[in-house]
């Protein structure tokens, strides 16, 4: 399981954009290894009329902007690369099918192969169906199959996913991505908590008294007002990429490191999280005209491709309790906008303050800091642990200091998700992809906000998201 074997790696939707800016990358970068080592032979497939070579000649175009020579990127499309259209209706599976029977006994492979399908959510079902339909769901190999996010558009259409998926294939076969879980820092979280037990002993509602988890993004909507009109920032990403940090700040020591292990404990941790009231604990935003970096960028309603009266949120902050014995009282908040200062994403751990002041006498400059823990995902990945000590100097005051620890200090530059990701549905690790019950029990929680009607309140582009949110964040400040 752990090594790579060689397999055929079909990646449904090859003319897009995730196939040339992360997939094809993340392929060359960790399977082209020397001649006799396992190797990843892909096909692309999609409705355009394109051949091998054209594909292998957009894929080198792709590729040269990634710091590799122009010889090994040759070397690597022309014997890795190979493409297959689908036919304008999609759906030339027969053809697939041959193409891929034809390869396997050309090159000698044993049969093993991944399906990725990297479409538009509403092309996941037929594609589905015509795998399953064309016996495309096993083989003499391994058969896998990896489907992007979003997974659904709520429960009732996650579960119906769900049920076709596993119509077809066994749950063990299925890697649903959520890149956020490739990201070496989130990855960290699990040696953070697990590794150190100094951590561990003070995770709990004795000690901690809010945990904020903010993903701020600078970018507006870019070009994709067609699937992020429809989706907005509650489905994009607080259902998925903050869901997941939450989870894996939030969840029980898992009973070994195991992708079942740890997915059971995540589910538990939502299953115990308290329905979400919209008026006392969600608020939702959209970024209007605003001022970056002294320049006016455009409002939501005025970006290409969006309608003027849409409602779609950018930005979401929700107050999430957990009723369990470990967090019951202890808020979790997670917000997330477009359009906001900086990127950046971050886990502030603030603990209590120390239950009696010793100090008071020196007040107020001597005021104790509660102790705050931030774990930085992204960028500049590492973390701060922020203490009061004695400034020097006769009176006796207090400032708060930090520990101070950066990934890139210790190991220089960090893998890219997909890089992660993509070996492990080729070694067919699934702990860093997200189960059926997984994704249907997030969709139970939010489902409801969905649903309602709610105010979208408008906030100035380069602001910290709308007034209203405040009330759920009070006294929060971000550290960048
Ligand atoms: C994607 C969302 O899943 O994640 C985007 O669809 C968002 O809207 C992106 O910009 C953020 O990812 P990252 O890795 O840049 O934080």
């Amino acid at each position: 399981m752990s090594t790579p074997q060689s397999h055929i790696f079909v990646i449904f939707g090859a003319t897009g954009d995730l196939t040339h800016r992360k997939l094809l990358p993340a392929l060359m970068k960790t399977m082209s290894g020397p001649a006799e080592a396992p190797a990843c032979y892909i096909i692309g497939a999609s409705g355009s009329d394109w051949s091998d070579e054209q594909f292998r000649a957009k894929a080198r175009e792709w590729l040269s902007k990634k710091n590799y020579s122009d010889e090994a990127v040759r070397a690597w499309t022309d014997r890795h690369l190979f493409y297959t259209s689908l036919g304008r209706a999609r759906d030339n599976y027969e053809g697939l099918k041959a193409r891929i029977e034809a390869l396997e006994a050309e090159l000698g492979l044993p049969g093993n192969r991944v399906f990725y399908l990297s479409v538009p959510p509403r092309g996941y079902p037929a594609a589905i169906e015509a795998l399953g339909r064309h016996g495309l769901n096993k083989s003499a190999g391994f058969t896998r199959l990896v489907i992007e996010k979003p997974f659904g558009r709520n429960l009732a259409s996650a579960r119906a996913l769900n049920d076709l998926v596993h119509q077809y294939f066994d749950e063990d076969q299925v890697y649903r991505i959520d890149h956020y879980l490739g990201k070496e820092s989130v990855q960290n979280l699990l040696a953070f908590r697990f590794a150190n037990v100094l951590f561990e002993s003070v995770w709990n509602r004795d000690r901690i008294e809010r945990v904020e988890i903010t993903v701020a993004e600078s970018l507006g909507l870019g070009s994709r007002a067609g699937y992020y009109d429809k989706a907005g920032a509650l489905r994009d990403m607080i259902q998925n990429h903050l869901t997941q940090l939450f989870t894996l700040i939030a969840m029980e020591v898992p009973s070994g490191f195991n992708a079942e292990a740890i997915r059971q404990e995540k589910i538990k941790v939502l299953r115990s999280v308290q329905p979400l009231d919209l008026d006392r604990d969600v608020v939702f935003g959209q970024y209007a005209a605003g001022q970056m970096n002294g320049e006016v960028v455009p409002g939501y309603l005025d970006e290409e491709g969006i309608d003027g009266i849409s409602q779609t949120e950018t930005f979401v902050a929700v107050r999430l309790h957990v009723e369990n014995w470990r967090w019951q009282g202890v808020p979790f908040i997670l917000r997330t906008g477009k359009r906001l200062p900086t990127r950046l994403t971050q886990i502030a751990v603030r603990f209590h303050g120390a239950p009696v002041s010793l100090f008071q006498t020196y007040a107020p400059k001597c005021d104790v800091t509660p102790n705050e823990l931030v774990i930085t995902l992204q960028p500049n990945e590492g973390f701060d642990l922020h203490f009061d000590v004695k400034t020097p100097g006769e009176s006796f005051r207090l400032q708060t200091q930090q520990l101070r620890f950066r990934y890139e200090d210790a190991f220089g530059a960090l893998p890219e998700a997909y890089e992660t990701l993509l070996l492990d549905v080729i070694t067919g690790d699934q702990t860093l992809f997200v189960h059926a019950d997984e994704a249907e029990a997030s969709w139970a929680l939010y489902g409801p906000l969905i649903e309602h009607a709610h105010t979208v309140y408008p906030y100035p582009a380069g602001s910290w998201g709308p007034e209203e949110a405040h009330r759920l964040l009070e006294g929060w400040a971000v550290e960048a």
